[in-house]
């Protein structure tokens, strides 16, 4: 047992991975938090994936998550390492921080592509190449995760060398958590996408708590006011401001970030709909038209969908995605990035493939993903029954995962 563990949201590493609450699956969330571990750098940064070349870099939000799920199993040295690390990256892009906030003063946008980063390299370096760099999730995730690290560690204090990077990224959120920037897919530079703007709800309101102030948590309630009115026109939360198809990434709205309560309509109807029409061979996929790699279904989304549903207190559903993603670790005990998008669209597929290669067969965000609901699930009460027609379990529980504390104030 390594000493650098200390509580994990009530989760005792010891006894859930000697087949306590985890039972059956203690192997396999075993084995995703070793290949986490195993693929962290020195410098403290998580590769996304170690097989897929274009994926040898670090991205604030596959790590971010990656991070939060180590908190949870209670290896909270690693992830205090890799927050050691962002803190050394952001320094480094401090000067390109600063610029965009005083452009933006000035009423004036710096190109996109002169925008900070969401990727590093592994030393913890921005690359210059022509990946889209602009976008915003990445920041809110990380204070988000950050500040659950400082939970789990038992502390609410930021360091002194982490507090200026920690206060320059709250304040770079706060000014562009409402521009137009890329989508956490990496693919429309032009809109304002759901997503993002859960990401930033939940970075601005872990910016109030961490650095005490007022003016973050009113910025994230004007992110929340700006989903709720889209939310309330719509009747359900749409993956863009200029795409009114739906995003499986929307489903963070409730977990993990708490901009609306699991209950509410709108992200009851989203839930629906997700599980719907981006249901496929069992998994979740990204949005309707997704063609990358065939557009297959994704192991970190399914998790999320099941966290969501874990969060409610619908056990049922949320074992269905999570024995779907069990269902695809190899006989190496890799869980890759996407499946079945060679059935779904085979010249898509070969496309990519005579491209890039074969999509990721190891992805830590799909692992860290698979622990997050799996200690979701490990902490839920027995089996509750469900009422489908109305969305609320038919018990008086409270809603089972630890995570799940909607902040929403007003809807
Ligand atoms: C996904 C990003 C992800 C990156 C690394 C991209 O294909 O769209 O969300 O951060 O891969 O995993």
């Amino acid at each position: 047992m390594r000493a650098d563990r200390r509580r994990g949201y009530g989760l005792d590493p010891a006894r859930e991975r000697a087949g306590g609450p985890y039972g059956e699956d203690a192997d396999l969330v075993e084995t995703s938090v070793r290949a986490m571990l195993a693929n962290q750098q020195p410098s403290g940064a998580f590769i996304a994936s170690p097989d897929f070349p274009q994926y040898h870099y670090c991205w604030l939000r596959d790590a971010s998550f990656v991070a939060h799920a180590l908190d949870r199993i209670g290896e909270l040295g690693a992830s205090a390492r890799y927050h050691d690390w962002v803190v050394t990256a952001l320094e480094g892009i401090a000067p390109a921080m600063e610029a965009a906030m005083r452009e933006h003063r000035a009423g004036r946008e710096l190109e996109p592509a002169e925008m900070p980063p969401a990727r590093f390299s592994l030393a913890g370096l921005a690359v210059a190449d022509n990946w889209p760099n602009f976008q915003m999730d990445g920041y809110g995730i990380w204070l988000w995760s950050l500040q659950q690290h400082l939970h789990a560690s038992g502390t609410e204090h930021v360091a002194e060398r982490a507090l200026p990077s920690v206060e320059r990224t709250a304040r770079y959120l706060a000014t562009f958590a409402l521009s137009p920037c890329f989508d956490v897919w990496e693919e429309d530079g032009q809109s304002v996408h759901t997503s993002t703007l859960a990401c930033a709800y939940g970075g601005l309101m872990a910016a109030a708590s961490l650095l005490d102030r007022a003016d973050m948590a009113d910025r994230a309630e004007e992110v929340q006011a700006v989903v709720l009115e889209r939310g309330r026109r719509a009747g359900r939360f749409e993956k863009s401001s200029a795409n009114r198809e739906v995003d499986a990434s929307s489903i963070w709205l409730s977990v993990p970030f708490a901009l609306v309560d699991a209950f509410h309509p709108a992200l009851v109807e989203t839930a629906a709909e997700i599980a719907g029409r981006l249901e496929f061979e069992g998994g979740i996929r990204r949005y309707p038209g997704d063609t990358y790699f065939g557009g297959g279904a994704w192991p970190l989304l399914s998790a999320s969908l099941g966290w969501h549903y874990a969060s409610l207190g619908d056990i049922a559903s949320a074992r269905v995605h999570h024995e779907w993603i069990a269902g695809h670790f190899d006989v190496e005990g890799r869980l890759g990035e996407q499946y079945g998008g060679e059935h779904r669209d085979p010249v898509m597929y070969r496309e990519w493939v005579s491209s890039w290669g074969h999509p990721a067969k190891e992805l830590l965000w799909s692992h860290a993903m698979f622990v997050i609901l799996s200690g979701a699930l490990a902490s839920a009460a027995p089996e509750r029954s469900f009422d489908r027609s109305t969305d609320r379990s038919t018990d008086s529980g409270e809603p089972n995962d630890l995570q799940a504390e909607p902040n929403e104030r007003s809807s």
